[in-house]
């Protein structure tokens, strides 16, 4: 039996959410393990966007990924709307949405969380992120070589500043946890150091050719959810964030024996590894067929030991989402963002 309030009439075919896995955070709340990403890429339209959320509403998911950023919360918050109207029930659904990088400012922080609220039709978010770890803004649709001549580099000062207004984001009852995004284990050891209020979640680029369990392991041992992005390799990313050396992981053998064992794409095999592994996928879709596949994917037919095992040895290391943008000075490469040798990289 699907879950039901009101006159809101779930899909015949929908997935009941009740067979969805949920991960228990820090807080004792319960958070989907697998959500729908709203990032068109640059090229979906907001209102395509907006329209999966609410086909996906009414197929079973009950977990969105929102930012500012992607410039469709308005939409996306008419889609909320209406399911509302028809009686979906606010606490059926988790939504998280996330902090650009030019509202890092102390007086800017409750301003944008306000705005991506009245945007979403939303009293509260269930988890606000700290979008990325560096405060320097650039123009959307740029290209990689594009630089902000105030960039600066991780300031760990600068970044408590931003998270001492995450946390009263918590106090004022505007959001239910907070969180971080593009992180890596030497910031988030400080930020465990320094927080009065820790991060339930990190969300990270995470699929089978880039399982980075370092940092897995570390988030798992610190109680902090990993939420997996990109997690069937993002396969429509814009042509900027795309290198001759990129690799994708829905086109490896192992990937694709699986799913033709299971008779299913190849992304759905990176979904159904990425939940049992114990992280949280965010796949971003517009096709109801896709969206229903994923979904059914998560709470059907588990991958065997081996195939887990198998999975877990073609990891490449490989990087898609580089962050070149943020950038601080010249002849940096994306390396220098991500703290390769365990240490902040200098100034
Ligand atoms: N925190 C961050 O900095 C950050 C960065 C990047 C992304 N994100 C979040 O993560 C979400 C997902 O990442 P992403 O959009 O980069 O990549 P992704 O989810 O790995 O890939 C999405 C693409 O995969 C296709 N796809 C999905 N399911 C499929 C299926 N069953 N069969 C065939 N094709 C399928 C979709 O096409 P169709 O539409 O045709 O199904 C879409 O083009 C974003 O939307 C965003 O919410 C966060």
């Amino acid at each position: 039996m699907l879950a039901q309030t009101g006159p809101w009439k779930a899909a015949e075919d929908a997935i009941d959410p009740a067979l969805v896995p949920q991960r228990r955070l820090q807080s004792g709340a319960l958070m989907p393990a697998v959500g729908l990403g709203t990032y068109g890429s640059d090229h979906v339209p907001h209102d395509a966007v907006a329209a999966a959320v609410k086909v996906a509403a009414e197929i079973g998911y009950r977990h969105f990924d929102c930012a500012s950023v992607y410039g469709n919360e308005n939409q996306i918050g008419n889609s909320f709307d209406v399911l509302f109207q028809a009686g979906l029930d606010r606490k059926e659904i988790w939504v998280t949405s996330k902090l650009w990088n030019d509202k890092h400012g102390e007086d800017d922080v409750i301003a944008s969380c306000e705005k991506s609220l009245a945007d979403l039709r939303l009293q509260y978010l269930d988890l606000y992120l700290v979008h990325w770890p560096f405060p320097n803004h650039h123009p959307p649709h740029c290209d990689v070589s594009a630089r902000n001549l105030d960039a600066v580099p991780y300031l760990h000062e600068n970044y408590m500043r931003t998270w001492r207004k995450m946390e009263e984001l918590v106090d004022r009852g505007l959001v239910r946890h907070i969180g971080t995004s593009n992180m890596t284990i030497p910031k988030m050891k400080l930020l465990l150091r320094d927080a009065r209020i820790k991060p339930v979640v990190n969300q990270m680029e995470l699929h089978p050719y880039f399982q980075q369990p370092e940092f897995f392991a570390f988030l798992q041992a610190n109680g902090i959810e990993a939420v997996g992005y990109s997690p069937v390799g993002s396969p429509a990313r814009p042509e900027r964030d795309r290198t001759p050396e990129d690799l994708a992981p829905i086109e490896d053998p192992v990937i694709r024996s699986i799913a033709r064992r299971l008779g299913v794409h190849p992304a759905v095999v990176c979904l159904k590894w990425a939940v049992q592994r114990g992280q949280s996928p965010i796949p971003f879709s517009t096709n109801r067929e896709h969206m229903l596949a994923n979904l059914r994917g998560v709470t059907t037919d588990p991958l065997t030991a081996e195939e887990m095992m198998a999975i877990e040895k073609i990891d490449r290391n490989c990087r898609l989402i580089k962050g070149q943008v943020f950038l601080w000075k010249e002849n940096q490469s994306w390396e220098d963002l991500w703290d390769m040798n365990g240490e902040i990289t200098p100034p």
